[in-house]
């Protein structure tokens, strides 16, 4: 059987493994990430949204399914064109992509079909209306332009302006000059409380839930400095959060369930890998946003614990038949090393040496680094994800910091995450939420 894997960072290293127990591997990918290509019959190296491309090369190696990594390829009709060549693939097509391509898609569908989690939103072209909106909630918005900036253009009320004037001043800017590529603005209500990520293996109308991971989207330690793509993340052993109740993750699996079906109905029937970012707050789980793939780094996370082969579930769910999966009680924590600088200007092209023996306990993932001669050079983006596991995240963490220390050359990581010390902060401030004092 032949499976190809589009997309070369950190994310697709940890499907490519997975897949690569079952398969025999064929990447299509930007960049050359050693890894990927460690575990392939044969690779190739292109711009990963010309689709054509991709589904010529699928065509071309006699590929029998593909499952695509990053939201980008999805966007750009990726599954449509190697669906119309004949090969089967995991991951929405276009239409349906449109759930993490645009805010205000998602918004209004929620709104539509009266899917649970929703919060108070508008979408605005025009200035004056964006204005009184925001001044109706007080400035305590979260100011969103409505297509695709890398997490960049999203702006909230507290961290990057602290009353109406700052918001209205920002949505100018996002509807004037064009900000993701449309002249228009999503305004939402600002959401309190602690964030977490819900991963979803989906088959058009079955979902079934992955173990909950929190990300840490900041680039310096206690959660700190400009956002990033994701510093790291842990998950626990019993597959949910300390601050949040198996009655919310409920909640939150059946937001997930009710958006499936809202896109059925509406005629975008989703397959794929649905991720859900949400917000513990004190009425229960609400949507940030929802991925249109599996989270980078929440993929490490939960792929390694998979029991059941991702080739097998990649055919439940490009035939509609999916069935539960089971993940090991482990914990995880993910520790991302990245160039000196990242976050605001990251050291491109400087040699990292590694030399981390991967084990049962520890594994290792390339993202986006060129391959060297016995050493790997840092781009702009995060270089690579060490993943510590164990039965008790105490432990996880300390083989991810083991990982670290292997790492020779100039880099930075997030050494709190996953320790007991962050994760109690999180705790408190969920209960200092509930108390309402925040
Ligand atoms: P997004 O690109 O939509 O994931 O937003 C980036 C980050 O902004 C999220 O991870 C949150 O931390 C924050 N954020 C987005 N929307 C809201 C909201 N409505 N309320 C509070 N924080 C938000
Ligand atoms: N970890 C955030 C993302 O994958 O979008």
């Amino acid at each position: 059987m032949k499976a190809m894997i589009v997309g070369g960072g950190a994310r697709e290293h940890a499907i490519a493994k997975k897949l690569a127990e079952d398969a025999e591997l064929y990447a299509f990918m930007s960049n050359v990430n050693p890894g990927i290509v460690e575990l392939c019959k044969d690779h190739m190296i292109g711009k990963e949204t010309e689709v054509d491309a991709v589904a010529g090369y699928a065509t071309k190696m006699g590929i029998d399914i593909a499952f695509i990594g990053p939201e980008a390829p999805l966007g750009a009709g990726v599954v449509d064109a190697l669906e119309e060549a004949g090969v089967p693939a995991v991951g929405p097509k276009a239409g349906a992509a449109r759930l993490e391509i645009s805010k205000s898609f998602m918004r209004d569908l929620m709104a539509e079909y009266e899917v649970p989690g929703a919060i108070r939103y508008g979408v605005f072209s025009d200035t004056n209306a964006a204005a009184a909106f925001i001044t109706e909630l007080n400035g305590r918005v979260a100011v969103k332009p409505v297509g695709l900036t890398g997490g960049k253009g999203v702006k909230v009320w507290g961290d990057h302006f602290q009353n109406s004037a700052g918001a209205i001043h920002y949505a100018k800017e996002v509807i004037d000059t064009c900000i993701g590529g449309s002249r228009s603005v999503v305004i939402e209500e600002c959401l309190t409380g602690e964030e977490f990520t819900l991963q979803a293996f989906v088959d058009g109308k079955n979902v079934i839930p992955m173990p909950l991971v929190q990300d840490h989207k900041r680039a310096y330690e206690g959660d700190r400095g400009p956002n990033t793509g994701g510093m790291g993340s842990y998950s626990m052993p019993d597959g949910i959060l300390p601050f949040v109740p198996q009655e919310d993750v409920d909640k939150a699996v059946e937001i997930m369930r009710k958006t499936v079906e809202a896109m059925a109905e509406s005629g975008n029937e989703y397959k794929g890998i649905l991720y859900g970012q949400f917000m513990e707050t004190v009425d229960g789980p609400k949507v940030i946003e929802f991925n249109v793939r599996f989270g980078d780094p929440e993929a490490m996370n939960v792929l390694p614990l998979l029991e059941d082969s991702l080739l097998e579930i990649s055919w439940q769910i490009v035939e509609g038949r999916l069935e539960p999966a089971k993940f090991r009680p482990k914990a995880t924590v993910v520790k991302y090393v990245v160039p000196k600088g990242y976050g605001t200007d990251p050291l491109e092209g400087s040699p990292l040496k590694v030399d981390t023996p991967e084990t049962t306990d520890l594994m290792l993932f390339y993202a986006s680094v060129n391959a060297g001669n016995g050493f790997v050079l840092t781009t702009r983006s995060r270089s690579l994800g060490i993943l510590g596991i164990a039965d008790r995240i105490q432990d996880a963490e300390k083989h991810a910091e083991a990982g670290l220390s292997g790492i020779d050359g100039e880099f930075f990581a997030r050494h709190d995450i996953g320790t007991m010390e962050a994760i109690q902060r999180k705790i408190d401030h969920m209960a200092r939420v509930r108390k309402g004092l925040e």
